[in-house]
């Protein structure tokens, strides 16, 4: 008896980490193990009033207690199971199963843990080393076991863009492979810095196999995205006028913004940056920025690194892979408004908070609201970090998309306050 299993979920170390609800799940089932195991104690303690009672007689009870016992047991253990399905369900995650068949085999060596070859690190308590893809992989896990097979030591398949796919559908980190990633010789092919930075980079500094279009000229005129209207063209058109020149009230110019600085701005991040123009207006400055960026329908990555710039190829829902604090100036400009759920743009807003350094500059760029409710929405979250409001400014514009509807734009630029 007391032979119940407490164990929650079945998969990999690394995604076992209860939630809340689970750990009040388990609490509640422990309470109720250990009041199973209290009265069954004092059925067994204070069943024996008659001393002259036959000890067999005694012997059958104590067999007929311990099987009610172990009946109650496996009842909990058993609805324990079924809330613990309940609440994955609920949360639409299981645990990676690496048991399951049809994983490649790839992906279980590299997430296997690795001991430490001296034993435990005193400083860090830490026994083994452990690599990590996103829990959410597991809802794509064939695409991923498919994204894992390839030949060692070989050349990977030419799959960048499902492995765009994974990070879409949240499957972000993805595992590391033991392949060799295309590779397109730019020897020769890349203009010096900084001409780089406003020269159209050659047709053949880029592998265009799974893009529809296939040379820099296709991509110019292409509206591609918010943040992205013609951005490939850094001759012609507004590309190389941004920041420098205001179409509307809402574009500010990059000088006002560093001014506002007061010359503290060395370092920054741009959000969902394009084509990475921003990052070269802010070179031509002195300052360094890390465009984040995924290559949907064009190669922005490439194109970025071609000017020589730094791209980050991370979607919108991951965490910034950087430490508290670090940033002078973070810019988003960025269509994200959280749909029905304002925790989303919450915990986009927090993330940025925390990179960003105190007396650091946050810049909404043309931030969209869908509707007059969804800006009010977010002008009451940005008063709740309590930045210093240095610049504002609310307007209406049609859709740059040309989808035929107005939008309400937030300009800003606020100042992160010292917290104590
Ligand atoms: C065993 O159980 C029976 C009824 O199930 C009861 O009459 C008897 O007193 C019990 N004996 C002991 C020793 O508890
Ligand atoms: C582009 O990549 C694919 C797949 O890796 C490869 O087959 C092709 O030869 C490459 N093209 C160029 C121009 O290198
Ligand atoms: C890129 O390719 C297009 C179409 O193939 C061509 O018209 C254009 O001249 C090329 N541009 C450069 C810079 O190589
Ligand atoms: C950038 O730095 C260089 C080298 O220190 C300097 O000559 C140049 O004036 C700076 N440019 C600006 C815009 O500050």
């Amino acid at each position: 008896m007391g032979s119940v299993s407490l164990k929650i979920g079945d998969g990999t170390a690394r995604f076992r980490r209860a939630t809340v609800c689970s750990s009040a799940v388990n609490i509640l089932m422990i309470l109720s193990v250990v009041t199973t195991n209290l009265f069954a104690l004092y059925s067994f303690s204070s069943s024996p009033k008659h001393p002259h009672t036959h000890l067999h007689l005694l012997h059958k009870n104590f067999s007929l207690i311990s099987e009610q016992v172990s009946l109650i047991l496996r009842e909990i253990d058993m609805s324990q199971k079924e809330l613990a399905q309940i609440e994955r369900d609920l949360l639409g995650y299981e645990s990676l199963d690496l048991s399951r068949p049809n994983i490649a085999n790839e992906l279980k060596l590299f997430l296997r843990p690795h001991q430490l070859p001296l034993g435990r690190d005193s400083k860090t308590g830490i026994t083994q080393m452990v690599s990590s893809v996103a829990h959410s992989c597991d809802k794509s896990s064939d695409l991923l076991s498919q994204y894992m097979t390839y030949n060692l030591f070989q050349r990977c398949p030419d799959d960048w863009s499902m492995a765009q796919k994974l990070i879409l559908k949240g499957c972000e980190p993805l595992p590391r492979r033991r392949c060799f990633a295309k590779t397109i010789s730019k020897v020769g092919l890349l203009h010096p810095f900084p001409n780089s930075l406003w020269e159209a980079p050659l047709n053949s500094t880029v592998n265009w196999s799974g893009l529809s279009c296939k040379s820099f000229e296709c991509l110019k005129d292409r509206k591609l995205s918010r943040d992205c209207i013609a951005c490939f063209d850094l001759i012609n058109g507004y590309e190389n006028h941004r920041f420098l020149k205001s179409k509307s009230k809402n574009d500010f110019l990059v000088d006002d913004v560093l001014a506002l600085g007061s010359g503290g701005i060395r370092i920054g991040l741009d959000v969902g940056g394009g084509s990475g123009s921003f990052a070269a207006v802010m070179a031509q400055r002195n300052v360094t920025v890390v465009t984040s960026t995924l290559n949907l329908d064009a190669p922005f990555s490439e194109f970025i690194a071609a000017r020589g710039l730094f791209p980050l190829f991370l979607s919108l829902d991951h965490r910034f892979p950087f430490y508290d604090n670090v940033f002078d100036l973070v810019r988003a400009r960025s269509s994200l408004d959280g749909g029905a759920r304002p925790e989303k743009l919450e915990f986009f807003m927090f993330d940025i908070d925390r990179v960003l350094r105190a007396g650091g500059l946050f810049w909404l760029d043309n931030f969209c609201c869908s509707d007059e409710e969804k800006k009010r929405e977010l002008t009451r979250l940005i008063e709740r970090f309590g930045y210093k409001n240095l610049k504002w400014v609310v307007g209406e514009k049609p859709d740059s998309l040309g989808s035929g509807n107005t939008q309400i734009v937030l300009s800003a630029v606020l100042q992160k306050p010292v917290r104590v």
